[in-house]
């Protein structure tokens, strides 16, 4: 069974086409990059794949079952993936901890319990002395860091991620795509990830899926 499937995906916006027939499989544990020049239609197929557009034409298929298309929909929230977005989507009223508290929030678990996995995400991207900051207290990387930490503490199945290195130099980056290729081994997380930078695919071992501007 596939992580991921798209079955001739196509989505136009006022008439203009962004995806066209667009098709793909991913493995379970296994990462695939979409790689393009700006405006090929990566983002556009991040948002189709999380709920958050719906397609036009085809279907998505996430560990085999229908989540749009064919007269299916499910919401966002119930496709047991997360994303990191390009614009990392933080909370700017939220220290970085409370970040992950609130996603981990509604969960069978207790208050000290959110704390600990919080904290261990956060010190796993090497955010330990930021806990008690603010995103405008953080630099670029920083944020960028604490907004992959948030999708990872809710132990998505399937990961999505819009050029997720751009704010991170070359160490950082390596380091978290180590952090990312490590979960994908223990827990079989898959990855699906926007880029137009081929060393970004590189460091998460993913096979470059070739986009063209229309
Ligand atoms: N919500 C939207 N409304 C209108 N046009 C959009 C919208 N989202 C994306 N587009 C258009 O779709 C095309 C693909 O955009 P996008 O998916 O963001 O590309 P990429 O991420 O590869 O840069 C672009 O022409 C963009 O202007
Ligand atoms: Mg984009």
């Amino acid at each position: 069974m596939h992580a991921l499937e798209l079955r001739n995906i196509s989505k136009k916006f006022d008439g203009i086409i962004a995806v066209e027939s667009f098709s793909l499989t991913l493995s379970t544990g296994a990462a695939v990059c979409l790689f393009g020049p700006s405006g090929s239609g990566k983002t556009t197929l991040l948002r189709l794949i999380a709920g958050l557009e719906r397609p036009d034409t085809g279907e998505v298929l996430i560990a085999g079952h229908s989540v749009a298309g064919n007269n299916t929909w499910i919401e966002p929230g119930d496709r047991g993936l997360n994303m990191v977005f390009q614009d990392l989507a933080l909370w700017p009223h939220m220290r970085a901890i409370k970040h992950l508290d609130f996603v981990l929030c509604g969960r069978d678990m207790s208050k000290a319990e959110r704390n600990e996995k919080a904290t261990r995400h956060l010190k796993q991207v090497d955010l330990e002395s930021n806990l008690q900051k603010y995103p405008h207290e953080m630099s670029g990387g920083e944020q960028q860091r604490l907004a992959i930490a948030r999708a990872l503490a809710t132990d998505p199945k399937l990961l999505l991620l819009d050029e997720p290195f751009a704010h991170l130099d070359r160490r950082r980056s390596d380091h978290i795509a180590n952090h990312i290729r490590a979960r994908m081994k223990q827990d079989g997380l898959s990855v699906i990830m926007a880029s137009h930078d081929e060393r970004d695919a590189e460091r998460l071992g993913a096979t470059l899926i070739p986009m063209f501007a229309p």
